[in-house]
Parts: C-alpha cells; sequence; structure tokens
C-alpha cells in the first residue's frame, strides 16, 4: 500500500493516523467521563482516580502531537476529494463536519493542557517526565478551561457519532460504489 494519498484513496500514513487517533479519542472520552466522575474524599480514592487522570493526560498529549503530524501530513499529501456523487450540499456538510473535527482535535487536548497548567497540577507524560506549562497557575484560567474542556468532549462526541453515522449510511446504501467512502479509509 503506498504512503501517501492519491486521487481516488488514502494512503498508509493517513490511514494508520485516522485509525489510531479515532481509537484513542474514543477512549479518552470515555475515561474522561469516567474518572471525572469519580469520588476524591479519600487518599484511596484519589489514588485510583490520578491514575486514570495521568493516563488520561499522556494519551490526551500523544493526540495533541499527532494532530500536529496530521495537519503537516495534509499539506504534503491532500486527501482525495469526495466523489461527484455528492451533491454541492453534502460536499458542504462533509466539509464543515471535517473542519469542525479538526478544530476540536486541537482546542480539546490544549484546553485539557491548559486546565492543569492553570490548576497547578502536573503533566507527567507516561511517568517519563514532566512537561512544561503553557500557562501559569490561575483560578479563573483553570476554571474557564475546564469549562471548555467538557463542553468540547460533548461535541466531540455527537460529531464522531453524525461521522459515523455518514460513513454508516453510504456503506448500508451504496455498499461498494462510489458514495461508499468508508471504503477509501480502510
Ligand atoms: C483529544 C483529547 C482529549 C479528549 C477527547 C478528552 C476528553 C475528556 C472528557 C470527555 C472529559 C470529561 C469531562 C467531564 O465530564 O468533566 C475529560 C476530563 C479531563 N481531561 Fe480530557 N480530553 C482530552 C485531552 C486532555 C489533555 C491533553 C489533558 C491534560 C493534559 C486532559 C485533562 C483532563 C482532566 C484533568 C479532566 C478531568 C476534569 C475533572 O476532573 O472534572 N484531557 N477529558
Amino acid at each position: 500500500m503506498p504512503l501517501k494519498n492519491n486521487a481516488t484513496s488514502y494512503g498508509s500514513l493517513s490511514k494508520l493516523l485516522h485509525w489510531v487517533m479515532a481509537a484513542i479519542i474514543i477512549t479518552l472520552i470515555a475515561v474522561g467521563i469516567y474518572m471525572a466522575g469519580l469520588p476524591k474524599e479519600t487518599m484511596e480514592q484519589k489514588q485510583y482516580a490520578f491514575q486514570f487522570y495521568g493516563l488520561h493526560k499522556s494519551f490526551g498529549v500523544v493526540i495533541l502531537v499527532l494532530i500536529f503530524v496530521r495537519l503537516v501530513w495534509i499539506r504534503v499529501s491532500p486527501p482525495p476529494a469526495l466523489p461527484a456523487v455528492f451533491d454541492a450540499k453534502e460536499q458542504k456538510v462533509v466539509k464543515l463536519l471535517q473542519a469542525l473535527l479538526y478544530l476540536l482535535m486541537v482546542a480539546l487536548p490544549l484546553s485539557g493542557y491548559i486546565m492543569s497548567n492553570a490548576g497547578g497540577y502536573p503533566i507527567n507524560f507516561f511517568g517519563l517526565g514532566e512537561l512544561p506549562a503553557l500557562v501559569g497557575e490561575s483560578k479563573k484560567l483553570g476554571g474557564i478551561a475546564h469549562e471548555a474542556h467538557e463542553i468540547m468532549g460533548f461535541a466531540i462526541l455527537a460529531l464522531i457519532v453524525l461521522h459515523m453515522a455518514g460513513a454508516i449510511k453510504h456503506r448500508l446504501k451504496d455498499k461498494g460504489g462510489e458514495s461508499d467512502i468508508l471504503k477509501r479509509m480502510l
């Protein structure tokens, strides 16, 4: 399989980035909701919850790195255009959805990073060492970043559901046909 995308299909690097990031992001949403709801009163409860926090933050940083790789790769090897069977309105909807997903893939992990920095919590990357703070401690900024992180977490979940619904709809309606664009990513 070629590394680069061509006019009709995705190459191996785009496919790898797409599926690895999808798996990590979906897991981050589930773990994020689970850990935020955990009780944190006793020492044992805190220790249990903060194990998940550590993993969530480290994998979140991985997404932040991978989205920049992906944005550079799009410039180097542009994705295939949508097939002509999609009318102008459908093309607009698909493009808007993709643009919002890209925006959230940058803003969501960044808000998590800022929330941790502003709250005075370290970001230890898989126990290998502490990552530098982008902002200083600030209760106000921490609160805003926290709120933004929560809202964007649920927004990306809704967009992922729509994105998957579109792919599944075209697969069921037109399996192997021109509008079944899932096949270009498999
Ligand atoms: C694409 C990447 C990410 C996704 C999809 C994601 C998703 C989520 C979600 C859905 C929640 C639950 C929100 C709530 O119910 O309060 C959450 C919580 C949290 N996230 Fe992320 N996150 C990502 C990246 C990050 C990063 C990079 C950091 C920090 C370095 C981070 C730190 C946190 C923290 C500390 C919480 C817990 C907030 C609380 O205790 O209420 N996240 N995340």
